[in-house]
């Protein structure tokens, strides 16, 4: 027997045994030298065990008992209520939520004070000890896994062919490099904050035509201008994008609008009137929680819902939020009509569109910018 088991058995004869499962008749739970019956009537301490003084646990028990009746009592209330009130009314259906509620609560509730004062004040406390060993393998095992190391190398023939091993060290040498290259893209101080605007803040509508003016909008699908006087409806909507750009779904991710007129009148302080014309507003459909196209609408409410997380947007107060994880409202787009009375786009967004994590590269880009021209 080594020296570490003759110290292990002595301080398993410290730590009183414990039983798992049922143990038989007769067996005490504290182990040989304990007794199963109760303790003197005073707190004691024993090898690690500190029994309950005998007159605290009797009123102990008095109070578990109560606890326990208290939850008897409860549950069966819970069921007899669930049988006296019906639901089918608002206040019926609240009466029996709250007599449900209640009943159950006071179950639990004086279900588990019962078992905390079980625990507490009637049974014993132990302090265990779990004893730490060694780690380190012992010298016979060190000893077989070094050989089976070294027998190993040489049967690669790693040490004995030079040439496959300079091969290997030469090929995993970059490999090891390649996360570092990676993690440094993660590092977007080194883009320039133009780029960073050009990205995420610009859109095709701040670009002209190839007569040199600005995008008329078009019917999304069809590819038909809208001409001011023949949107004239008060609550109709149109989902609308950029002409020469139908089919640029690079540029569309950003650059899709909704057109809705309002009668000027349900127009709010929210809305830029300067950016309407004769009642007709253009938003971003680009939801700015995650993206979503945001193009369902209620025309009684005038809220634009976006149907992936419930966005909801008030398109007469600037498609400000009004429900939902959206962060900001859905950039209005200025427009006008040009000379033929087809809508046309006065300039870009003057804020990014979409997600509201681009816009914060936008901050950063041109918090950036500023620290750099200073
Ligand atoms: S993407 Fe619109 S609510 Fe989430």
């Amino acid at each position: 027997m080594t020296d570490n088991e003759h110290e292990n058995e002595q301080v398993d004869e410290r730590v009183p045994k414990r039983v798992i499962g049922t143990p038989a008749a007769g067996t005490s739970l504290l182990g040989d030298g304990e007794s199963a019956q109760p303790h003197e009537a005073t707190t004691s301490e024993t090898s690690g065990v500190t029994f309950q003084d005998e007159q605290k646990a009797r009123k102990a028990e008095k109070i578990v008992a109560l606890c326990f009746t208290v939850t008897f009592l409860a549950a069966i209330a819970f069921i007899i209520s669930y049988v006296v009130f019906q639901v089918g009314s608002l206040e019926a259906t609240g009466a029996s939520n709250f007599a449900l509620g209640g009943t159950l609560t006071l179950a639990l509730l004086a279900l588990a004070i019962g078992i905390v004062v079980w625990v507490r004040q009637i049974m014993p406390k132990y302090s265990l000890i779990q004893e730490r060993h060694a780690m380190a393998s012992d010298d016979d095992t060190r000893e077989v896994v070094a050989d089976t190391f070294v027998q190993g190398a040489n049967e690669s023939g790693f040490v004995k062919r030079p040439l496959l091993r300079r091969t290997m060290l030469l090929a995993a040498a970059p490999l090891g490099l390649l996360p570092i290259v990676l993690l440094r893209d993660l590092d977007n101080s080194k883009m320039p904050a133009s780029k960073f605007n050009e990205t995420l803040r610009h859109t095709v509508w701040g670009e002209k035509n190839k007569e040199g003016k600005p995008l008329r909008l078009v019917v999304e699908g069809t590819g038909q201008p809208i001409r001011a006087a023949d949107f004239n409806s008060p609550g109709g909507i149109l989902s609308v994008v950029p002409e020469g750009y139908e089919h640029d779904l690079t540029a569309l991710a950003k650059a899709t609008l909704i057109l809705i007129k309002f009668r000027p009148e349900e127009i709010k302080s929210g809305t830029n009137k300067n950016w309407t014309h004769d009642g007709i507003v253009a938003y971003s459909k680009i939801c700015t929680h995650v993206g979503c196209p945001a193009a369902l609408y209620e025309q009684t409410t005038h809220h634009i819902l976006c149907p992936c997380h419930q966005s909801t947007f008030d398109a007469a107060d600037g498609a400000k939020v009004i429900f939902g994880p959206a962060a900001r409202p859905l950039p209005q787009l200025p427009i006008t009509v040009d000379d033929q009375g087809y809508l046309i786009a006065q300039g870009d967004f003057n804020v990014p569109v979409g997600p509201s994590y681009w816009e914060r590269g936008d901050a950063e880009a041109e918090a950036r910018s500023k620290g750099g021209q200073a």
